[in-house]
C-alpha cells in the first residue's frame, strides 16, 4: 500500500521509538479506558478493532476482558512489541499492519473500534472516520481518546501546533471537539458524548526522549515555551517544578455510535 508523507513520517517514527511505548510509558495506565468502556456495557466477545495501537496498551485490555481484539498500526514493530506483550499475558489477538485511513476489512465486522492518542498522526481523520462507520455493524461504537485544544482557543491551538511539530516532526493536528464531533456526524455516526480532561503530563525531557527529538528542534520547543502566549500558558498550565518544565494535556473522550442504514 502506498503511503502518503505523512504516514511514512508517523510509520519511521514510531518503528524507530517502538522501544520506548512498551512497559513504563504513562499509556501502559489505561484507567482513562477502563473508564470510558464503562457505560457501553460490552458484552462478551466483542468484536473490536484498536487502530494506532502502538505497544497495545488499550487493545491489550480489551482482550483481557474477553473482547476478540484486532490491533492495527502502520509501523511493524510496534505490531511485534504488541503480539510479544500478548504472548506474555497469555492473550490472544490478531495484528494487521494497515494506516488508519485505509481499513482491509469487509463491512460491519467490528461491534466496538478504540483509537487512543494516535489519531492526531492520521493524515486524513475523515478518512479513519469513514473506515471506521464503514467496518462498525449497526449500533457499534466508536471510542476516540486523544490530544485536542477547546474549541474556542485558535492561538493556544497554533502555538501547541508548533511546539508538537518541532517536539516530534510526526505529528499531523490536533482536532478540537466539535471538528471530531461534526466529522463523526458527516461520516454516519451520531456522537453520545465528548470529554475534556486536563492531564498532567511528565518533565519535558521525558517526552523529548519518547520522540527522539533533534538538539535544534529542543531549542525551538524551549523558546516557544519561553515565549509562550497568556492563552498558552493558562490553557496548559505551563510551569516548573523542581526544575523540570511541567503542563497539562487536554485530552479528549468521544464516544459516537453508527447509525444503522448509513
Ligand atoms: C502513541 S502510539 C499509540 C498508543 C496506543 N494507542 C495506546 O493506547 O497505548 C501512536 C501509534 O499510532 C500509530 N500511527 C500513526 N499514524 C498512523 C496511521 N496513519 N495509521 C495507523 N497507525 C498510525 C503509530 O505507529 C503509533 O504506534
Amino acid at each position: 500500500m502506498e503511503l502518503d508523507p505523512v504516514q511514512r513520517a508517523a510509520q519511521e517514527q514510531f518503528a524507530r521509538q517502538s522501544h520506548r511505548y512498551g512497559q513504563g510509558h504513562i499509556l501502559e495506565n489505561v484507567e482513562d479506558v477502563r473508564a470510558a468502556i464503562g457505560p457501553l456495557r460490552l458484552g462478551p466477545g466483542t468484536r473490536v478493532l484498536d487502530v494506532g495501537t502502538g505497544a497495545g496498551h488499550t487493545g491489550l485490555f480489551l482482550a483481557s476482558l474477553g473482547h476478540d481484539v484486532t490491533l492495527a498500526d502502520i509501523a511493524l514493530p510496534m505490531l511485534e512489541r504488541a503480539k510479544e506483550a500478548a504472548g506474555l499475558h497469555g492473550l490472544q489477538v490478531q495484528t494487521r499492519q494497515h494506516p488508519a485511513e485505509q481499513f482491509p476489512y469487509p463491512d460491519a465486522g467490528f461491534d466496538l473500534v478504540t483509537c487512543r492518542v494516535a489519531a492526531h498522526h492520521f493524515t486524513s481523520p475523515e478518512r479513519f472516520l469513514r473506515e471506521t462507520a464503514r467496518v462498525l455493524s449497526a449500533g457499534g461504537r466508536l471510542l476516540l481518546i486523544d490530544g485536542t485544544v477547546p474549541d474556542d482557543q485558535q492561538e493556544a491551538e497554533a502555538w501547541l501546533h508548533a511546539l508538537e511539530k518541532h517536539r516530534d516532526p510526526s505529528h499531523h493536528r490536533f482536532l478540537t471537539p466539535s471538528g471530531w464531533s461534526q466529522l463523526c456526524e458527516a461520516s454516519g455516526m451520531r456522537v453520545l458524548h465528548t470529554t475534556l480532561t486536563p492531564i498532567k503530563q511528565p518533565d519535558l525531557n521525558w517526552y523529548f526522549d519518547t520522540a527522539a527529538t533533534s538538539p535544534d528542534n529542543r531549542k525551538k520547543v524551549l523558546e516557544l515555551i519561553a515565549h509562550a502566549p497568556q492563552s498558552a500558558r493558562d490553557l496548559f498550565r505551563l510551569g516548573e517544578e523542581d526544575g523540570k518544565i511541567v503542563w497539562w494535556w487536554q485530552r479528549l473522550t468521544l464516544v459516537a455510535r453508527r447509525l444503522a442504514g448509513c
